[in-house]
Parts: C-alpha cells; structure tokens; sequence
C-alpha cells in the first residue's frame, strides 16, 4: 500500500485532522497524517495520549477502501501486528500485545492504537486507524504514571530517531493492511501471528464481554467463530472478537 504522508507540524491530534479531511471530502485512501506533537491527542475509552513534541511518533491512516472483505476486527489485530513488527524491527524482541492491541513491554505500554469510524457506511466505509509510539522520552508526567506503567524505546535502551520509527511503522503498517485485501488466503497467518504475539496460546485466562466474565484456557482464535476457550468440565466457549473487551491471563 501507498501512503500519501500529510506532515502537520504541531496539531491537537492527528485522527481529528483526519476526520476532517474526510469530513471535507479532501481525504484520500492511504493518506498518511504525521505530526511532531499534539495537544489533544487521544486514547482508548476517552483517554488522553500524552504527545510532547518530537518525542513520540503520532500518525493517523486514512482508510476508505471499496467494501473491504475483512472485517473491523480483523483491522484491529492487523494494525496491533504491524506495531508489533515494527518494534522487532526496531530491536525490541521482547514487545507483546495485549488485548486488542496495545504495544506492551512487561507490564509497561510503549504504543498504542486507536480504530476509529464515525458515520460508518457498509458501501463507503471510513477508518481512521491512529498509532502513537514512546520513542525518545525518558520521563512521563506523574499523573499518566498513576494511571498505569508505561515506557519508550528510549528507556528500553533502544536509541532511534523519530524518522526511523516512522519508517519501521508504516512499512510494516503497509504490509498488513495489504494482507487484509487477501483475507481469504492469509486469515490463518493472521490469527496465528495474532495470538502468538498475545502470548495467551494454552494459558489460562478471562476474557470480559460487557460485565460478564469467562474463564478457560485460549485454544485457538479465529475470525468468523471469534476466541475458543476451554471450560473446566470439558465444555467450549466461542467468544466473537469484536464484543470481547478485555483478555487477560489469570
Ligand atoms: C490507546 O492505546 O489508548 C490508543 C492511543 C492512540 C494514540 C494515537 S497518537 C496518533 C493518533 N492521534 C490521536 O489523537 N490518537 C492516536
């Protein structure tokens, strides 16, 4: 895949930027939004995404295939992956993703994904899939440390500049989403590249949908019949990938 890079300079977040070229009409598939900080940058659930300038890498992909073959769900674990090769690209071996997929060293994130849609339309759908990476800080603010253990490739020793993150992410980002228009053909690599990335193969774990929680051992992932977990006693749960919010190890 193509990328048409869209380089912003300082801007509140680059999947608002994105949006708004769609809601324009001036976006393009492929069109790559890039900034060096973001005053508004956000998060998952409503969060924020601390962006300082030139620390981090903050882009945001503009996607309006033709009725894609794949679904969210899959662009979801497709986008995960891509950080993932990117950060083995990088010299970070030991990156996993937890679910769905954020970028995890131990038990510290070190980047993170938005997918998002707003008026989704079957015939003309619309993603912004937005990707923030720790790159070159060496401090967080307090209150971010509060919320949750977090990291960059700075303090995990790993010393690249921004321009080569950007490089490593969209090639690897450009691979993936490639993949997704052969869905057909690759959608066993997918789940296997996914879930050995999660590294839940065979563990026990709890996987949340809505308030309810079930527990098994993960068996196996696939996109049409979802997570397969093992129930003591013998029995099986399918669980659809797209209702499930959390999956932990337990
Ligand atoms: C998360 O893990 O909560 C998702 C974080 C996504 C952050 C990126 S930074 C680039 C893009 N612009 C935003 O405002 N958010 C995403």
């Amino acid at each position: 895949m193509r990328f048409q890079r869209i380089h912003h300079g300082a801007t509140d977040s680059t999947s608002e930027r994105a949006f708004a070229a769609i809601e324009s009409g001036s976006a393009r598939h492929g069109d790559l939004h890039v900034a060096t900080g973001q005053s508004a940058g956000r998060g998952r659930f409503g969060r924020r995404w601390f962006s300082p300038p030139d620390e981090g890498l903050y882009l945001s992909l503009v996607l309006l295939p033709p009725p894609p073959p794949w679904s969210p769900a899959a662009l979801t674990m497709a986008t995960g992956l891509a950080v993932f090769d990117a950060a083995q690209a990088l010299g970070c071996k030991d990156a996993w993703l937890k679910w769905p997929n954020d970028l995890m060293v131990g038990r510290a994130k070190l980047a993170g994904i938005l997918v998002e849609t707003r008026g989704f339309h079957p015939e003309r759908p619309h993603y912004v899939v937005g990707i923030g990476m720790n790159v070159r800080q060496r401090t967080f603010p307090e209150e971010l440390r509060a919320e949750r253990e977090v990291t960059s490739l700075a303090l995990l020793g790993i010393d690249v500049s921004l321009e080569r993150a950007e490089e490593c992410v969209t090639a690897a980002l450009g691979r993936r989403v490639d993949d997704l228009g052969d869905i057909a053909n690759r959608e066993t690599e997918l789940c296997v590249d996914f879930i050995s990335a999660t590294r839940l193969l065979h563990q026990p774990v709890r996987a949340l949908i809505g308030e309810e929680e079930t527990r098994g051992t993960l068996a196996g992932l696939s996109i049409a019949h979802g997570l397969l977990l093992h129930l003591i006693g013998g029995r099986e749960a399918r669980l659809p990938l797209e209702f499930v919010r959390e999956l932990e190890r337990v």
